[in-house]
């Protein structure tokens, strides 16, 4: 064979990003003492809307938080804000200056999850990109490695239909089926709205804490 001229390559790349935040110890603090508090109150903070995905032992807040004015919450704003932009500029290969032609349309929540707590596989509809910032991963439980684990599901949903020596041990640029992140504290991950993922059931004492976002664009006016 000719290897010369003998080319592989990938296609439908799913593209996934993730960014630590420098100094977060202060800034998640005061997010875990914010949020804390608010759940004392009952529903006055919690998301009233619904939700299409099954969440079991689950505080969720209302979907306005990036709005609210706490110096935390601008705090993390700016720091999901930021890195967005840097994403949606790199994946297709804007300029900065383009971004700025743009207008996003944010929609943020948080979730404390309890002992036991999970998120079935879900994707956020009419948007295009979704970030999950981790504020607090939680204890964890040496019997249960992958409790509150962040999973992604492969987007070819028939990939993995067929299964056997030649296809088994693919590159990870290659991998077909799911992929999970334990995120750290600090930890930014941003994925294009399309791609279902889940939350697996969490199984320390500390609830874990994660606000996440979804983000729609429009050229502004
Ligand atoms: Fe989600």
């Amino acid at each position: 064979m000719q290897q010369s001229s003998a080319n592989l390559w990938g296609e439908f790349a799913t593209p996934l990003f993730s960014a630590r935040h420098p100094q977060p110890d202060s800034l998640n603090q005061a997010l875990i003492n914010l949020f804390t508090r608010q759940r004392t109150q009952g529903n006055r903070y919690a998301n009233k809307e619904g939700v299409l995905s099954k969440q079991v032992s689950i505080f969720e807040s209302s979907w306005d938080l990036f709005k609210w004015p706490q110096a935390e919450i601008q705090a993390l704003k700016n720091f999901c804000m930021e890195h967005l932009w840097y994403c949606v500029a790199k994946s297709n290969n804007y300029s900065m200056e383009q971004c700025k032609q743009l207008r996003v349309f944010t929609e943020c929540w948080y979730h404390l999850t309890d002992f036991g707590g999970y998120i079935s596989s879900h994707n956020h509809p009419n948007a295009a990109w979704s970030g999950v910032y981790m504020v607090d991963p939680g204890d964890a439980n040496p019997d249960y490695p992958d409790s509150g684990v962040l999973s992604f599901k492969d987007p070819r949903q028939l990939a993995n239909s067929y299964i056997d020596p030649a296809n088994v041990s693919f590159d990870r640029k290659f991998h077909m089926g799911s992929i999970n992140f334990p995120m750290q504290a600090g930890e930014l991950m941003l994925f294009p709205s399309y791609l279902y993922h889940e939350v697996f059931p969490y199984m320390g004492k500390r609830p874990r804490i994660t606000v996440a976002f979804n983000c729609a664009f429009s050229h502004a006016a």
